[in-house]
């Protein structure tokens, strides 16, 4: 009888478990018609910014300044520093031209937490002359053309220049925001008496458009999935009418120039994206509410917290670990991506890579077979969302200029997820080919490892031997 009775409880709430993520499979999912006003609507924000300065609930198409294409001939000596979500990445190149390059030497610091908040630029400036150190003396980078790939939105009027519009990706330090970063970070690195000047600063996805070109043949646009998503993309200066009449129009005016999209900000108004009661417990727990939604959708710094509540918010319903939460489950950032990647890709028949983020993560010792397979689906809904969103916006930024679509092109994307993450490169080359199948069949999707320090290196020795 006992056994009976513990039968029939388990039924019906496998039941209610299975209509509920059938319901947060909807609300996660994008149907066709949210899919094509995504596209629109982007493209229409894409030529609003365009036109006029817009600020950060829009797309703010920034003008980069970089306005010569690599050939992939460039040969030389040159060195970057990405500052990342995550990590600073410090990487001295030699350009060996045909298209390739090596590593002379490298090294990444994680950003600790006083950085982002407080001691940024002494912080930065710190790494660097460790990194100058590693090559034998302080002086070791002396005259090598240095570029800065500074992960955030930032107003340019030249490419040494850059003042910061607004941080994301949780960092917070005051006093910055309206500041010349480039100007900040050579006080604190003059104040070490390194011998290191930076010429250039780009986005991470300017870098990433200019090391496609320089690797690819026609490189259009450059991607960033990782603890943050953005593109960019080469747009025809006489399209850029903000910047009229003075830099764009005398005959010796350059014709293209990379534009940062800083796409994240796309849909304040929550009008097109599938924003769910969980998206609204991100926003509300983060430092920068209503801002960034497409982003928090997307990129790694937040797919975690997604799926916690979800997790959450099962238990709480008696419907997932019988009811009863595992400590650690209610630690903010307490899964990451990497966790939830494993899980995704686990095709195996015991879930057994489900099992060990359990045991790991939240000392889940028992999960059911019904426990394993709603982790396994609720981490695949918020990821499959985030891989269709990121393939819509390069589609979108693809049909913005559909008179390049006629020749073979190329896009550059790096960041974690879109390398790592089980199934996103295919996702995107799936939703890519579903929108532009019409226009071109010749486009192709790079995976650049390094894409965010190469370019910005190339940049900075471009601008050394400029004219
Ligand atoms: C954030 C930043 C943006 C950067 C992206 C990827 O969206 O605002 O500038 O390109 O992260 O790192």
């Amino acid at each position: 009888l006992f056994y009976f009775g513990m039968t029939t409880t388990i039924t019906a709430e496998t039941k209610v478990l299975e209509t509920e993520l059938q319901q947060l499979e909807n609300a996660f999912s994008l149907s066709q018609e949210t899919k094509e006003r995504f596209i629109a609507e982007f493209v229409s924000e894409m030529q609003a910014g365009l036109e006029t300065e817009r600020c950060s609930k829009s797309l703010r198409m920034l003008p980069s300044y970089v306005t010569q294409r690599p050939t992939g001939n460039e040969q030389g000596t040159c060195m970057s520093f990405d500052l990342g979500g995550t990590n600073l990445r410090i990487c001295l190149f030699e350009l060996l031209g045909a298209r390739t390059y090596r590593i002379v030497r490298q090294a990444k610091y994680i950003i600790p937490e006083s950085a982002k908040t407080a001691t940024l630029f002494e912080w930065i400036a710190s790494c660097i002359e460790e990194f100058s150190l590693l090559g034998g003396s302080a002086d070791s980078l002396f005259g090598v053309p240095c570029g800065f790939s500074f992960s955030f939105p930032f107003a340019q009027t030249a490419l040494n220049e850059g003042r910061l519009l607004s941080w994301t990706k949780g960092f917070n330090m005051p006093g910055v925001v309206g500041q010349d970063v480039v100007a900040l970070t050579q006080q604190a690195l003059n104040n070490r008496n390194l011998n290191v000047r930076i010429t250039a600063m780009v986005n991470d996805t300017v870098s990433m458009a200019v090391s496609c070109g320089y690797l690819c043949p026609g490189g259009q646009i450059g991607a960033i999935v990782g603890t943050g998503n953005n593109g960019c993309y080469w747009e025809e200066t006489r399209n850029i009418t903000k910047l009229q009449p003075s830099s764009t129009c005398s005959p010796s005016s350059p014709t293209e120039m990379v534009i940062n999209i800083e796409w994240g900000a796309f849909d304040y108004t929550r009008s097109i994206l599938p924003f769910t009661s969980y998206d609204a417990q991100l926003h509300a727990a983060s430092i920068s509410p209503g801002m960034q939604v497409l982003e928090k959708m997307i990129s790694g710094m937040y797919l975690g917290e997604l799926v916690r509540y979800i997790l959450l918010y099962l238990v709480d319903r008696n419907l997932l670990f019988s009811g009863s939460v595992p400590p650690n489950l209610a630690v903010r950032d307490s899964i990451d991506t990497k966790h939830i990647s494993s899980i995704i890709a686990d095709s195996s028949p015991n879930k057994l890579a489900v099992r060990a983020v359990l045991l790991e993560l939240y000392n889940v010792q028992n999960p059911t077979a019904c426990d394993l397979d709603a982790v396994a689906r609720v981490c695949n809904l918020v990821c499959t969302r985030a891989k269709i969103l990121c393939a819509l916006s390069i589609s979108a930024v693809l049909l913005k200029r559909p008179t390049i679509l006629s020749a073979p092109l190329a896009v550059g994307v790096d960041g974690s997820l879109y390398g790592k993450m089980h199934g996103f490169q295919d996702t995107v080359r799936d939703v890519v080919d579903s929108f532009l199948a019409p226009n071109n069949h010749n486009i192709s999707l790079h995976f650049i490892p390094d894409g965010s320090v190469l370019g910005t290196a190339i940049i900075a020795l471009k601008q050394s031997i400029a004219p």
